[in-house]
């Protein structure tokens, strides 16, 4: 593996700095990136909030969450005693103009650094965050603002997110993060689609019957409820990553890879997507909520009582058919399906080509199965082409169903990084490439929001499903009325 290029210095200032994202993924991704030479001496990690401690017990207590958050083998002391002398600990109030004081002292010390002002908290508090920054006179050229999903809560609030984030940065500083894109796999399907040639002329409605876009879990909200309530399926996974996927399979090949060019293709998907108007709610959408249940065989509770909210009607499950009005995709359905506490953990895009035209084996035993290729980003990185072979041997023709595999771990002989060590590389170096630009998010707002105005308008909350299964039959019906079936991939 070649060497980490060491980024430039910089103050990355992670607002909830003592939140979930910041504990469970964005230190151990600056740790991991610190343990590999990324980043310079002069680097610092200045955790803003309002838990009131002081940078001794900042650090004190991100230690023990390194211990628990980085698994032993990518843990090594003298990486941990650095890392945690890089941390900073600063106590701002941000509904308190007079409380910004400490941020303001923390990085008059490093006059001239890029600064990388990280909001893990709230969209509600991006504006006024982005107003006390400017306020506070902290915002130069050199800055970046990184907008954890999602950007609002409808396209009006997500207009008025970005018009407050735009009042104070640059769109060249603003990088909207969506950490399915720094996923190995899914950078690697462009790279699959784009720098290989036999796929390609196979792309489009003359051989792809449908795509299925999986993004399943066993857990359930836990200790998120608090967000979940006023997210649901459709925000926290459907408006964002699994748009995002379907624009990867979707887009049309750039002429060059850069930091417009992408993001100009994936727009022109999303502005392509067919309206799901009310009368074809019922027909194209299934949300669900989970109940009481299973998990590893474990009785768990539903999703009411996990919130403490018996009349709660927020939905933990949606699948969606989704179509693509351009001359590459018609007639081709995206099947689009995404819960908490199903039967398992499963991240997949399914590619379901078409059938032969004509069987010219009269006789053979068994039938051959039409091509699917399977790009599974959960639980384990991978690729796995389905196919029909001869079984060997004499006694006619029997067809066998068989897979050419590519399993990363096997192939690169080493675990991917985890998607936000790269993605917070970029951010320092500047590269927007694979971040969520204004345009795409208002555009997969407009989208979902039909949507959400028709579950206003309609009487039908979303359908029960017991915790540990694969989601409400309504969705299996959703799918089986056009002749198909879910993909039911890989367990963990
Ligand atoms: C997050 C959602 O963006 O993605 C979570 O807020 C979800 O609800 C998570 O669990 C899934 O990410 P991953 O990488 O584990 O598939």
């Amino acid at each position: 593996m070649p060497p980490a290029t060491t980024v430039e210095p910089c103050d990355f200032v992670v607002f909830g700095g003592t939140g979930d994202l910041a504990v469970r993924k964005l230190l151990p991704a600056l740790y991991l990136r610190d343990r590999d030479g990324q980043l310079p001496a002069e680097t610092r990690v200045v955790g803003a909030s309002r838990a009131g401690l002081d940078t001794a017990g900042y650090r004190d207590k991100m230690r023990g969450e390194l211990e628990r958050f980085v698994s032993d083998d990518q843990l090594d002391s003298e990486t941990l005693v650095r890392f945690v002398n890089r941390l900073e600990y600063v106590s701002v109030d941000v509904a308190d103009p007079a409380n910004w004081g400490g941020l303001n002292d923390c990085l008059a010390l490093r006059e001239g650094a890029i600064r990388v002002f990280y909001l893990a908290c709230a969209p509600a508090l991006f504006g006024p965050i982005c107003e006390n920054l400017a306020l506070e006179d902290l915002v130069d050229a050199k800055s970046r603002v990184v907008l954890e999903k999602p950007i609002g809560h409808d396209l009006d609030s997500a207009r008025a997110v970005n018009e407050a984030v735009g009042a104070v940065f640059e769109e060249s500083q603003i990088f909207r993060i969506d950490h399915y894109l720094g996923k190995e796999s899914v950078q690697n399907l462009l790279v699959t689609r784009f720098a290989n040639t036999f796929l390609e002329p196979l792309w489009n409605y003359t051989s792809i019957d449908h795509v299925q876009i999986n993004v399943v879990e066993s857990l359930g909200v836990g200790s998120r409820g608090g967000y979940y309530e006023s997210a649901g399926a459709l925000r926290d996974m459907l408006q964002n990553h699994l748009l995002q996927l379907l624009c990867l399979v979707a887009m049309e090949p750039p002429t060059y890879v850069d930091r417009e060019t992408v993001r100009d293709e994936k727009l022109k998907v999303l502005q392509a997507l067919k309206q799901i108007t009310y009368d074809d709610l019922e027909k194209c959408v299934v949300s669900g909520q989970y109940g009481p249940g299973l998990a590893d065989g474990v009785a768990v509770p539903g999703y009411q009582q996990e919130v403490e909210n018996p009349e709660s009607q927020t939905e933990t499950f949606i699948a969606v058919k989704a179509e693509i009005q351009n001359w590459r995709w018609a007639g081709v359905p995206f099947y689009l399906r995404t819960g908490k506490r199903m039967d398992r953990r499963c991240s997949e895009i399914v590619v379901q080509f078409k059938s032969v035209p004509h069987s010219m084996f009269p006789g053979s035993e068994g039938h051959s199965e039409p091509n699917r290729l399977v790009i599974q980003l959960q639980p384990h990185e991978g690729m796995r082409l389905h196919m029909t072979a001869k079984e060997p041997g004499p006694g006619g023709i029997r067809f066998k169903p068989v897979s050419l595999d590519l399993n990363y771990i096997e192939t690169f002989k080493r675990p991917s990084p985890d998607a936000y060590e790269r993605l917070l590389m970029d951010v320092v170096r500047g590269n927007p490439t694979l971040f969520m630009r204004r345009d795409e998010v208002e555009a997969a707002w407009e989208w979902v929001e039909q949507i959400l105005v028709g579950w206003d308008v309609s009487e039908r909350g979303p359908r029960c499903y017991p915790a540990g299964t694969n989601g409400p039959t309504d969705a299996t019906t959703l799918i089986e009325r056009d002749g198909r079936a879910w993909h039911e991939g890989v367990t963990a």
